[in-house]
């Protein structure tokens, strides 16, 4: 099968689709021609789908992005410069959930959303575990603390300048502060050889944070657990990842126990104007 079919009544010969393309694979010989692959093209295409969602057309197909499944952009449902700004303000890391599950449904459509963010290459290479279970996400936690305390017990510069003592503490007077008794976590991880495994999955977990909002749930940065999860054996051996995975980032999420009616301040942005 051929990776674009061009519909010939439908194709304007504008080249948009060979403006757009960032391999530069697609041609227009003539003015009067449909656009082509450039010999070789099939092996350069990174199945990013730009030739399929930018003809005003809709004139091309691409056997790896069909053109049926590529849902068109609704124009009603955009948002607003100030819609979209304070719903990226208003995003705070939540730290006290309800004691209720989130069904799976909503869990899966964070990850459903998460995955169209970009990747390097188009790459791809960003996977996801679902610590669903709630039991399980204390135990992961409690393998989090054997990590603090090992490195506290060997006086690690890691665990003054992350306060560890002070979580360890807290734990053992029954205040859990890994996941901050979240009923669940999302990992994302990824080949750890990938070299664009730690911004695919930043970027990824980014979108899942953000659409946690979206769906009325909230979510914080689990950084103790992804920093335990690259290096303590237990917590490696517990989490069971594919053989060459690593943990990228980690997302606590529940139902938010607290609204917020504020935005932060931040830093000023250092900026340089050339
Ligand atoms: C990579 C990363 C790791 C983080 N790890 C934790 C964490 O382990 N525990 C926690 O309570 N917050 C964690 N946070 C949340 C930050 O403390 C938080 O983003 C910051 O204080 C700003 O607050 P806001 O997210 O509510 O705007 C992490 C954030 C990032 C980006």
């Amino acid at each position: 099968m051929t990776l674009l079919t061009v519909d010939p009544q439908k194709c304007k010969r504008d080249g948009i689709c060979v403006e757009t393309c960032p391999m530069g694979i697609i041609q227009l010989k003539s003015k009067e021609a449909l656009p082509t692959l450039i010999p070789g093209g099939d092996a350069l295409c990174i199945q990013c789908g730009h030739c399929v969602a930018v003809c005003p057309h809709g004139a091309m197909d691409h056997s790896a992005i069909p053109l049926d499944q590529c849902p068109p952009i609704q124009k009603e449902l955009l948002l607003s410069d100030a819609q979209a700004e304070q719903f990226l303000r208003m995003r705070r890391s939540i730290r006290r959930y309800k004691k209720k599950s989130v069904p799976r449904e909503l869990l899966a459509r964070l990850i459903e959303v998460a995955r169209h963010a970009p990747t390097g290459h188009n790459s791809q290479p960003v996977e996801w575990l679902v610590v669903y279970d709630t039991q399980e996400v204390r135990c992961l936690a409690g393998l989090v603390i054997d990590w603090m305390r090992h490195l506290v017990a060997e006086r690690s510069p890691l665990a003054t300048m992350l306060h560890m003592d002070l979580v360890i503490k807290s734990w053992e007077a029954g205040t859990e502060r890994i996941f901050r008794d979240a009923p669940h976590v999302i990992v994302a991880h990824a080949p750890q050889a990938h070299r664009a495994a730690q911004s695919s999955c930043t970027i990824a977990m980014s979108y899942l944070e953000l659409m946690t909002t979206a769906l009325g749930l909230g979510g914080c940065w689990a950084g103790y657990f992804t920093g335990a999860s690259q290096i303590w054996q237990p917590l490696i051996d517990a989490l069971a990842l594919p053989a060459g995975n690593m943990v990228f980032g980690a997302m606590m999420v529940g139902y938010p126990k607290y609204r917020y009616y504020r935005m932060p301040l931040r830093k000023t942005p250092k900026i340089v104007w050339r």
